[in-house]
């Protein structure tokens, strides 16, 4: 069993509300494998399902994942809760300097354009941002990023030149 499918059964069975679908999980944990990972960086906790599947697939980084509704953090199954996850109560784009080279950020709030914006300035630093609930919003993607794809309707962007994209 490889260990996407391992974190699939683990977690398969808690609770979530409009979350990165596993497929697009996988879809970013798959082109993230080119590059070095040393940090985990998500905006937009709720249920914490991706902080915890994250948690699962990178055990070694830290996930620091930022929420602007604290009383949200109360849907967290803390038994499920790993080490090296920091809550941070706040916007991300207030906290840029978290963001390391080695990062994989993600963000499933805030949306649209505000998505797009944090996830420019984001990909100025890191090579590839998934940025979740994008699909009306290609149109943005194409003017903004170097390169992106869709998945499901998350979007793996970049403005490198030289990021692979499996098909
Ligand atoms: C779709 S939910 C995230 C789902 C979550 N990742 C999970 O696995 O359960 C979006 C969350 O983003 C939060 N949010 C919205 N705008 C935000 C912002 N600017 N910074 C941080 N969190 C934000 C909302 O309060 C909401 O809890």
């Amino acid at each position: 069993m490889n260990s996407f499918l391992s974190i699939l059964k683990e977690t398969a069975d808690l609770p979530g509300k409009k979350n990165i679908r596993l497929h697009e999980l996988e879809y970013l944990w798959e082109t993230a494998k080119q590059f070095e990972i040393n940090r985990i960086i998500e905006s937009g906790t709720y249920y914490g399902l991706t902080a915890i599947r994250l948690n699962k697939l990178y055990p070694e980084c830290s996930v620091y994942t930022f929420e602007i509704r604290k009383e949200r953090w109360r849907k967290i199954p803390k038994e499920h809760l790993g080490k090296n996850i920091y809550f941070k109560h706040g916007e991300l784009i207030n906290s840029i300097n978290l963001v390391t080279s080695d990062s994989l950020v993600v963000i499933d709030g805030p949306k649209r354009e505000r998505a797009i914006n944090l996830a420019r300035k984001c990909a100025k630093i890191v090579p590839i941002v998934g940025i979740h609930d994008m699909l009306e919003y290609e149109y943005l993607l194409k003017k903004t990023f170097v390169d992106y794809r869709m998945c499901g309707v998350l979007a793996v962007v970049t403005l490198k030149k030289d990021v692979i994209f499996p098909c």
